[in-house]
């Protein structure tokens, strides 16, 4: 049997970005005492130079709510115009009810539908993928994907391999209607056989099993640096590619590219195995971010936009991945330039 009705669709791109990041900026020489480690190493290792910690008292939503007010205001649009929402994040502290709820309490619009999605440094892709879809098919006209993460909260400050990559910051975008296709298909998977690579432990069930045993610490990141370095090096440039390809571009016709911002050496070997040319701007938004996960593509995006104001409007190639391990990509129209924008 049919179902007697007749779909509607429509094209979708991004309307708007709005980015927030904790006044609090921590340079390595900060981190470095214990960890026996240097701000040469780091840069070296890394290209962070400093990145951005939330206060105490400052929450995941406080920081989300801030990106959201700026994307939606830049977007036109006011909080109630927004009928759905995407939060990808993996700092939430709560299995429920969702991050996405709370924002959309802040925001002072109860009513939109709202869910969470983990899939870490990726979380931001699957959203643009899944936002894209719900626009295209009319199941939502405006939806605010977040990409917001407290990770200081879940990150050793002890821990030699974690301690100077993650940070804290929300990034946010609105996706709707256009007259254009200002999405391109998305390109995802999984690496699952290593998802033992990045991992948060020990689980809330760990104490729940183990009463008083506080020997198990607290739930931090744990990461295989190395495993996860290579499998971004030799996997993703390939996946990237077809995300290009599958949006009709080549490295030639493609004038951004706007990577996880994972580890700067990562960043130029995708752009050097991918044989990007240099018409290409590159983010490298991790030097002065760090690693935020879910919130370092539309953060980058943000920043990239800011420093070079003659991308609005044009094509950018966005590729998340991280724990799972799960990657995403597509290409992306960039955001007109806002008329409203303050700064
Ligand atoms: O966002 C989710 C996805 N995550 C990623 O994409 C992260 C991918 N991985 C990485 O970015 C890199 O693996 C790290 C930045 C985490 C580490 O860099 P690395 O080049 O893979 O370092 P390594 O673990 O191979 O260690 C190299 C050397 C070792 O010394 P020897 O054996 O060569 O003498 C380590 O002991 O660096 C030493 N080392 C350090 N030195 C100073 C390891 N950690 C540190 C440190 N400070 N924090």
């Amino acid at each position: 049997m049919s179902l007697k009705f007749t779909p509607e669709t429509a094209n979708a791109r991004i309307l708007s970005v709005g980015a927030y990041r904790p006044p609090r900026v921590v340079p390595n020489s900060e981190i470095v005492g214990r960890i026996d480690s240097t701000d040469e190493w780091i840069q070296q290792r890394t290209g962070i130079e400093s990145r951005h910690f939330a206060s105490a008292d400052e929450s995941l939503i406080d920081m989300a709510a801030k990106s959201a007010n700026i994307a939606i205001a830049r977007a036109g649009l006011v909080a109630e115009d927004i009928d759905a929402v995407i939060f990808a994040t993996i700092s939430y502290p709560y299995q429920a009810p969702s991050a996405a709820t709370e924002l959309l309490v802040r925001l002072g619009n109860t009513k939109a539908a709202a869910f969470d999605i983990s899939a870490a440094c990726a979380g931001f892709c699957y959203g643009v993928a899944l936002a894209n879809d719900l626009v295209r098919n009319k199941t939502a006209k405006n939806v605010l994907v977040m990409g917001a993460e407290k990770l200081s909260d879940f990150t050793d400050p002890d821990d030699r391999a974690t301690a100077f990559i993650f940070a804290d910051g929300a990034g946010s975008v609105v996706i709707g209607p256009s007259q254009d296709i200002g999405i391109g298909p998305t390109v995802w998977g999984a690496s699952a056989e290593t998802r033992d690579a990045i991992v948060l432990e020990p689980s809330y069930l760990e104490y729940k099993k183990n009463p008083g045993k506080l020997d198990l610490g607290w739930p931090n990141i744990n990461q295989q640096g190395q495993t996860v370095f290579r499998w971004a090096v030799y996997e993703i440039a390939p996946i990237a590619l077809r995300a290009l390809e599958a949006a009709g571009l080549t490295p030639e016709t493609l004038d951004a590219f706007i990577p996880h911002q994972a580890n700067d050496r990562i960043i130029e070997s995708l752009v050097k195995s991918m044989k990007l040319p240099e018409s290409v701007v590159v983010a490298h938004d991790i030097r002065t971010s760090g690693n935020t996960s879910s919130a370092s593509i539309p953060l980058a995006m943000d920043a990239l936009l800011a420093e070079r104001p003659e991308l609005h409007g044009k094509s950018a190639l966005l590729i998340g991945f991280g724990a799972g391990l799960v990657y995403a990509g597509q290409v992306v129209e960039l955001p007109n330039k806002p008329n409203n924008q303050s700064k």
